[in-house]
């Protein structure tokens, strides 16, 4: 079975799929990091995101695998634990840059792709009902409030990075959003099929707890 999650950033996607997928036993893949990946790699090698052909080089020898972690699963790039260096906003913006590139998508799907094939995974992103698994079993498609998604991004990272303030986060927030919904390949749509959920007046056991109901009875491969 593959569960798609998809939508625009702060929606709760990668928080509601971890506890979905642990919850069903379930692999879970956050594909927001893969392209996160890519782009740190890039910013390491002083590659500017618009050097088309070199991020694609970047996003073809680069390796990413998930671990599982205590609270959150790890992402391992290049056999080095990047989780909380992907996690900062600039690091957001870059890697909707380089999301952009066409030949960086053809290369991650594919190995999107690959670590779905063997089911009960859920995938969150911005195109994977529609591009990496257009069949998958059940899609949704989360939404919530611009204002709330960077209240919420704002309380992750107060505590840590207390100088960023709330006005830039949401400017930040807008920009990304205005860049995953009009870039030309695989734009942040909804798939026809999918479930649209609004989270802005949810809590996260709400939203869980509906999506686990919709998505039914789950039998082992
Ligand atoms: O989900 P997250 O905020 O980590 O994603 C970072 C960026 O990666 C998004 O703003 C988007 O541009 C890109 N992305 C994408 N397709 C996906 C997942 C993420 O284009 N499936």
């Amino acid at each position: 079975m593959i569960i798609a999650i998809d939508g625009p950033a702060g929606s709760g996607k990668s928080t509601v799929a971890q506890l979905i997928a642990s919850r069903l036993n379930f692999k879970y893949i956050e594909t927001g990091s893969m392209y996160r990946a890519v782009a740190w790699k890039a910013l390491q090698a002083k590659i500017n995101p618009e050097e088309q052909e070199r991020i694609a080089e970047v996003a073809r020898t680069i390796s990413i695998e998930f671990q599982p972690g205590n609270e959150r699963q790890k992402v391992i790039v290049d056999g080095e634990d990047l989780t909380p260096v992907l996690k900062t906003e600039t690091i957001g913006r870059l890697a909707a840059v380089v999301a952009a590139n066409k030949a960086v998508r053809e290369v991650l799907v594919a190995q999107q792709q690959d670590m779905g094939r063997n089911g009960n995974v859920v995938m969150d992103g911005r195109d994977i009902g529609t591009v990496v698994f257009p069949d998958a079993d059940k899609k949704f498609f989360l939404v919530a409030d611009q204002k709330e998604r960077a209240q919420r991004r704002h309380q992750e990272i107060r505590a840590k990075s207390p100088e960023v303030t709330f006005e830039k986060i949401y400017e930040q927030l807008q920009q990304r959003d205005f860049e995953d919904e009009n870039r030309e390949v695989s734009p942040l749509v909804p798939a026809k099929d999918s479930i649209r959920l609004d989270t802005t007046q949810m809590n996260i056991e709400d939203v869980v707890a509906q999506m686990i109901e919709m998505i039914g009875p789950v039998h082992s491969p």
